[in-house]
């Protein structure tokens, strides 16, 4: 039994095969044709934190697969409160066919995949954020229409999603670039993981201070909040050291012209990145929105399809 807790786990034939999958899903869905392969399974949905995308995207794949979502709300079971995580997945994975959880500490991910009976996913933790990942993998490969080599460049805090990006990025031969403030940077076992990735794929890791240097060159630039959720007590302190950080139309002109711009979503429009960059014709934000759809259903196919098939 497979789980995905962080995409560093993942060999890059997974990788390709989960893209291939939610490419193949996304097709049938185009073309009106969901296929029940979920039929009568059953998703909980643990949440911690708040979320748009991840839950109703789960939800709706889920949906359109042939299965069912349970929302579990944070109020709900408390988890590691009212119960051990230990006791929460030795419970919830009698009752559904798979797990995905947004939790605050990444060991809670882990500690439901080692007591689960069932898949288990990381729908975010403090550490990574795989599924988002995974679809932005899915995006740049739709729009550029091949991901080897590309010049990816990340500006901003080295947090969840910079994590998930690089693993990916360096699994797949991509080059990844990432300009942060000092202080705001990618854990060392992040980096040393993520060189042992790039050695085997070709990719080529930079890490700077410089988010001018950083973009030069680059076919996709992305950036993501500055506080993220859980980090709210250090808000003002990472709103001083931040500005130079923006995405802004005067910083993407150093990029390639035809750059696309991502970005996870939410976004808080004004500090990490402009309203004239998120509604420019550069702007992938809202395909990538909806490419988590596609990708969860590549996600859901790779564990409880394919894997026992
Ligand atoms: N990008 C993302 O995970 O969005 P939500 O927090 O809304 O799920
Ligand atoms: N880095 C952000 C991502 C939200 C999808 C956070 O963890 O809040």
């Amino acid at each position: 039994m497979k789980h995905l807790i962080s995409i560093a786990d993942l060999s890059s034939e997974e990788l390709w095969h989960i893209l291939n999958r939610a490419r193949q899903l996304k097709d049938e869905w185009r073309s009106g044709g969901n296929r029940p392969i979920l039929k009568g399974k059953v998703m909980g949905m643990i949440f911690q934190k708040p979320s748009l995308r991840t839950r109703i995207s789960f939800d709706v794949a889920m949906l359109q697969l042939g299965g069912q979502a349970l929302y579990i709300s944070p109020d709900e079971i408390r988890l590691g409160e009212r119960e051990s995580v230990p006791d929460v997945a030795r419970v919830l994975s009698r009752y559904v066919d798979v797990i995905m959880a947004r939790v605050f500490s990444h060991q809670h991910i882990v500690d439901l995949a080692t007591y689960s009976r069932v898949p288990v996913i990381n729908g975010l933790s403090d550490y990574s954020h795989p599924c988002q990942g995974i679809a932005d993998m899915f995006t740049i490969w739709e729009k550029l229409g091949y991901l080897k080599g590309v010049k990816l460049t990340y500006v901003g805090d080295a947090n969840n999603v910079a994590v998930s990006l690089l693993f990916a990025a360096t699994k797949l031969g991509m080059d990844f670039t990432i300009a942060h403030p000092p202080g705001y940077g990618l854990p060392a076992e992040v980096l040393r993981r993520a060189e042992e990735f790039a050695r085997g794929s070709g990719s080529r890791i930079t890490v700077t201070h410089d988010p001018v240097a950083a973009v030069r060159g680059a076919q996709v630039v992305y950036t993501d909040v500055w506080t993220s959720m859980g980090q709210e007590a250090e808000k003002a302190e990472r709103e001083a050291v931040f500005p130079p950080y923006q995405v802004n139309i005067a910083l993407l002109s150093h990029a390639r012209p035809d750059a696309i711009v991502m970005h996870c979503l939410p976004a808080h429009r004004g500090q990490e990145i402009t309203d004239e960059v998120a509604d420019s014709s550069h702007s992938a934000l809202f395909d990538q929105a909806e490419n988590r759809l596609h990708a969860q259903k590549g996600i859901l196919a790779f564990l409880m399809v394919d894997q026992v098939a």
